[in-house]
Parts: structure tokens; sequence; C-alpha cells
């Protein structure tokens, strides 16, 4: 469980500078109505895509096991939860899953379109809504303690 925690820590990082770079990079190649390409664009994009997803399957262990996960909710019910509590175990974890669906959405409908710019207003909206989420729900007090 420690060493869940441990990963799910350090993977934090890895994960919130990829979607920095995917959102920066779909911005950019928007703004400068350039070509997608398979070595940098999609590349990046799908880099991001499955860091996501491996924090995610990281997360939902951790929300299992930890005592600042269901257990929390166990003890004590929703309500009885304080503020610090119920981010970790309820807003970190919902809001988080709602990201990275929205990351895949975004993932998802790039593929259909030929266009470059409109892949990279796919990626830029769904991977920077979804990165907006995460950054609105991470426990920041915990996570530099
Ligand atoms: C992709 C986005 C995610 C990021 C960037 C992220 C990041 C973090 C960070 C920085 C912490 C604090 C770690 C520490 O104490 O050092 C944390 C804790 C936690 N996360 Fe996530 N997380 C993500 C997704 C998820 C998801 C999807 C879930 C569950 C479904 C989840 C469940 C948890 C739980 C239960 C804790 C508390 C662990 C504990 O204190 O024992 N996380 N997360």
């Amino acid at each position: 469980m420690e060493i869940l925690q441990n990963v799910h820590s350090y993977m934090a990082y890895v994960v919130l500078v990829i979607l920095i770079l995917a959102v920066f990079n779909a911005i950019t190649g928007l703004a400068s109505n350039r070509m997608f390409t398979l070595q940098k664009d999609f590349r990046i994009s799908l880099f991001a895509l499955i860091l996501s997803h491996i924090q995610l399957l990281l997360g939902l262990a951790l929300f299992f096991v930890s005592t600042s996960g269901l257990k929390a909710i166990q003890a004590v019910g929703m309500g009885g939860l304080n503020a610090p509590a119920r981010l970790l175990a309820v807003e970190h974890p919902f809001v988080n899953i709602i990201a990275i669906v929205l990351i895949t959405i975004g993932w998802s409908r790039h593929k259909k379109f030929m266009e470059g710019k409109k892949k990279f207003r796919s990626i830029a909206i769904f991977y920077g809504l979804g990165l907006l989420l995460i950054l609105s729900r991470i426990p920041w007090g915990q996570w530099f303690n």
C-alpha cells in the first residue's frame, strides 16, 4: 500500500508534465495551422493518454486499499468526512475519473478527423479540460508535505 501510494505520487509529476506538453503542443499546433504529424503530435498525445490511464489504474487500486480512500468513507459515511478527507476520498478520485474520460474522448475524436486543425482542436479542448479538472483536485498539501 505504501509502495502504491509512492508510485502514484511520483507518477503524478510525469502525468502532469506530459499532459501540459500535450495541451501546449495542441494549442500551438492549432494556432500555427501546421500539419498533425505521426512522429510528434500523435506520439505525444498517445503518451499522455497511456500515462493518464496508468495513473487511473494506480489511483483506483489506491482508492480500494488506502485508509484515505473507500475505508475513510466506510468509517464515517460521506457526510462525516471533513474537507481534506473528502478531497482525498471523494473529490480527487471522482473528478479525476471524469478528467480521464474526457482525455479518452479527445483521443478517440482526434482519430476520426483527417484535418490537422480538427485533430489539434480535439486534443486541445478535451485534454485541456481534463488537465484543469485534475489540477483543481490535487491534494497539494499532502503531496508536498
Ligand atoms: C490522472 C490523474 C491523477 C493525478 C495527477 C493524481 C495525483 C495524486 C497525488 C499527487 C496524490 C497525493 C500523493 C501523496 O500523498 O504524495 C494522490 C493521492 C491519491 N489519489 Fe490520485 N491522482 C490521479 C488520479 C487518481 C484517480 C483516478 C484515483 C482513484 C480513482 C486516485 C486516487 C487517489 C487516492 C485514493 C489518493 C490518496 C492516497 C493516500 O493518501 O493513501 N487518483 N493522487
